[in-house]
């Protein structure tokens, strides 16, 4: 992917006085009608703020959530969106439910569509690239701006299917995303440490395996630590780990070919009935169940952090959001602090940084899903289509 070659940037393409659809990433988490963190809408404003300079209408699409059913569609409404979008821009915003009937002649600038995903119900039109659908949004618009880097994973209608009928440009939001993960996915600065936790190793073994000869360490915790020392046979007592053979055999596998680079924890702190302890790792009881790591384990991955140039996160290093067992991921941050280049990936992580007040010391990728796929395969579905779409356009 070469911005500004194979795909546009927003600033080289012709917006003045132009009608521009921009596909933005508002899943954000919503509850009883209420944003409880709005950082993609704020993300967004830059491309909102150069489109609006140059005069352009702008008719934004997203996503939120899933929707199968009709129950779904009401739950996942855009409209909190819309009243935070007023407040950050200070202007009115237009909210409109139906595609196929928007009122372009509207007065305001800004017109914000109902969510994406209702065209999944009753069929699976948007998350299955419909060209009809694409082609009724493509048909409101001059000009297409992708600018959603957390759903740049995902070849649907909105983000890949417009641009086969549209000039396609990418906007800020995508162009700072994929500068900041090709520091870590092409030629990291070294020593480049990967620190690895989560509650699940399954989905995370392309990535790991990905990274794995780039690195120069891989410290592992949470889960996914768990289920490594399950695989090299230790006794992890009742703690969360993978049953799968295959799993298991794979994690093995890779202990033998990475033994200097995987790096475990030595010692955790354990949950026995209501009795919180720390202790070494073979020394655990069937009844234990970890749910951090241990200090030795802070300490010793704290001093080979602090040598790193880059690091990636992904994955906290225990349930954090119960403070007996934030030690872990309260450490690693930071001692993070002192890494010139950190990168964090991954919903979870970003929560738990914003949790534990580190927001203004790392790189955040505002992309769980689609910042994991880009550094695990170098590429990502969306971005891909528009690249391909880039030569050759289907009138409308
Ligand atoms: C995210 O929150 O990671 C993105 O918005 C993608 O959401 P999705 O997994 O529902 O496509």
């Amino acid at each position: 992917m070469i911005i500004g070659d194979t795909m546009k940037f927003i600033e080289d393409m012709h917006l003045k006085n132009k009608t521009v659809i921009l596909r933005c990433d508002y899943n954000v988490p919503i509850k009883n009608g209420k944003i409880l963190d709005d950082s993609k809408i704020v993300k967004s404003l830059e491309t909102i703020q150069y489109l609006l300079s140059k005069n352009c209408k702008i008719i934004i699409l997203s996503h939120l959530g899933r929707v199968k059913s009709e129950e779904d569609k009401k739950n996942n409404t855009l409209q909190p969106v819309k009243y935070r979008l007023e407040e950050l821009l200070e202007t009115e915003v237009t909210f409109v439910v139906d595609v196929f009937n928007v009122p372009l002649e509207t007065n305001n600038k800004i017109i914000l569509l109902e969510n994406t995903r209702c065209y999944d119900f009753p069929e699976k039109k948007e998350s299955s690239n419909d060209l009809e659908l694409a082609k009724g949004w493509a048909k409101l618009a001059d000009v297409f701006i992708f600018d959603a880097f957390g759903s740049a994973h995902r070849a649907h209608a909105s983000t890949a299917g417009i641009s086969k009928y549209l000039p396609t440009g990418i906007g800020y939001l995508v162009k700072e995303e994929l500068t900041n993960l090709e520091k870590v996915q092409k030629n990291p600065k070294k020593p480049f440490i990967v620190v690895m936790g989560g509650a699940k190793v399954d989905d995370k073994i392309p990535l790991i395996k990905s990274l794995l000869p780039s690195c120069n360490y891989l410290l592992l915790g949470g889960g996914i630590a768990n289920s490594f020392l399950k695989a090299k046979e230790v006794n992890i007592g009742k703690s969360l780990a993978t049953d799968d053979e295959s799993i298991l055999n794979e994690l093995k596998l890779l202990l033998e070919l990475y033994k200097e680079k995987l790096i475990l924890p030595s010692d955790v702190c354990v949950k026995n009935k209501e009795e919180i302890s720390y202790k070494g790792i073979n020394t655990l009881s069937d009844d234990d169940s970890i749910f951090d790591i241990g200090t030795k384990t802070i300490n010793k991955y704290s001093s080979l952090l602090s040598e790193a140039e880059t690091v990636f996160m992904n994955g906290t290093m225990g349930l954090y959001e119960e403070k007996e067992f934030a030690s872990g991921t309260l450490g690693i941050f930071e001692t993070l602090t002192n890494v010139p280049v950190v990168i964090i990936g991954g919903g979870d992580t970003v929560g738990a940084v914003n949790k534990l007040g580190f927001e203004e010391k790392f790189i955040l990728s505002s992309g769980g899903g689609a910042s994991l796929e880009y550094i695990a395969k170098g590429k990502l579905e969306a971005l891909e289509e528009i690249e391909k779409n880039e030569d050759e356009k289907i009138s409308l």
